[in-house]
């Protein structure tokens, strides 16, 4: 709890582009969830090295990154917005969770053996403990509630087992933290392959609507989307494409499926998947555009940065002094 409100922690890498599936399934329910609890939304840069980066590029991407999580509504004021590495409690913890994680639960991560495979010359072990700074993340700030994405659930499960391990024997440390799991975000598919979720890492450009796209790219994505030869807009799961269109509409202009069966009744897939790409285009071109301005102002984001670089490392270091007198450092004479 901070000031009262139930603690939120999330992050996203700034790695690749990000898409309108991050948009829609993440960011803009963050937006929302700010009014709710006391948020910590974090760009993820130590998660990042564990595949190699160039530091140019990655110092470029995280700082669009932030700058996008303000443009997409979060305030700057009421959320905390931060690069990871500028707090040094996250590496700090890390290294103590790590002593309480065992190597079996790491092999059985998913995502590890997906990673190693297609990193196979660099299996490093950063990436191998890539949950341990993850439950550290959110145990540092003692969160209650964590939005992810199913492909990050076993992360959280982990984080869940770690933090109950290290109660058990210290005592209540750690907050046990919950998914959030709510009126979630959409889960955006490939416009390409719709049985795949739509990624920033996916090889095919048309698959993802990126989030700097133009409106003419936009407009071409959504005309060449895979659909079916059912030739009508049915919400049903046989039309993945459409399902997904479907999807995209709704949570763009808040309409229930049901009335875009409605709208669309009787007219062609090329009717509907302009309106689509025309929905789209209408929220993505004032983020774009709030962004652009943002991006100008450099000393307004610099000065946020440093403030909630010292608001995370404030909660922070509470955790991690608690963490460290029990598992026995000597206390710093000061
Ligand atoms: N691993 C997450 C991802 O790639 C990002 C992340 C890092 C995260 N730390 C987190 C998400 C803590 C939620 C909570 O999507």
């Amino acid at each position: 709890m901070i000031d009262g409100n139930k603690v939120l922690f999330s992050g996203m890498q700034a790695t690749g582009n990000l898409t309108l599936g991050n948009y829609l399934g993440a960011l803009k329910n963050w937006v929302t969830l700010s009014d709710e609890y006391q948020c910590f939304y974090s760009v993820v840069d130590l998660h990042s090295i564990t595949v190699r980066q160039d530091p140019a590029e990655l110092r470029k991407r995280a700082r669009n990154l932030l700058t996008l999580y303000i443009a997409a509504g979060l305030d700057p004021e009421k959320n905390c917005i931060y690069y990871q590495s500028h707090v040094s409690g996250h590496a700090e913890l890390a290294w103590i969770l790590n002593c309480f994680t065992y190597m079996g639960e790491l092999n059985r991560m998913t995502q590890y053996k997906d990673k190693a495979a297609k990193h196979a010359d660099n299996i490093n072990a950063g990436l191998f403990t890539y949950p341990v700074l993850m439950a550290a993340d959110i145990l540092l700030y003692q969160a209650d509630v964590v939005p992810v994405g199913k492909d990050q659930m076993q992360h959280l499960e982990i984080t869940r087992d770690i933090a109950q391990r290290f109660n058990a024997i210290y005592g209540d440390v750690f907050t046990i933290p919950e998914p959030y799991i709510g009126k979630s975000g959409a889960s955006i598919k490939s416009l390409q392959n719709p049985d795949k979720k739509m990624s920033k890492s996916d090889e095919n450009p048309n698959g993802s609507i990126y989030l700097m796209d133009d409106e003419d790219t936009i407009m071409r994505k959504f005309k060449r989307a895979v659909t079916d030869s059912e030739g009508c807009v049915r919400y049903n799961e046989e039309q993945a494409g459409i399902h997904n269109l479907i999807d995209i509409y709704c949570a763009c202009t808040g309409k229930m499926p049901q009335e875009v069966e409605h709208e669309f009744d009787g007219r062609g897939y090329g009717d509907f998947k302009t309106a689509v790409g025309e929905a789209v285009v209408s929220i993505l071109k004032p983020l774009q555009a709030r962004f652009e301005e943002l991006s100008k102002d450099k000393g307004y984001i610099d000065g946020i940065i440093k403030a909630n670089a010292e608001k995370a490392g404030y909660y922070a270091s509470k955790t991690l002094r608690k963490v460290q007198k029990k598992v026995g450092f000597p206390e710093k004479i000061r």
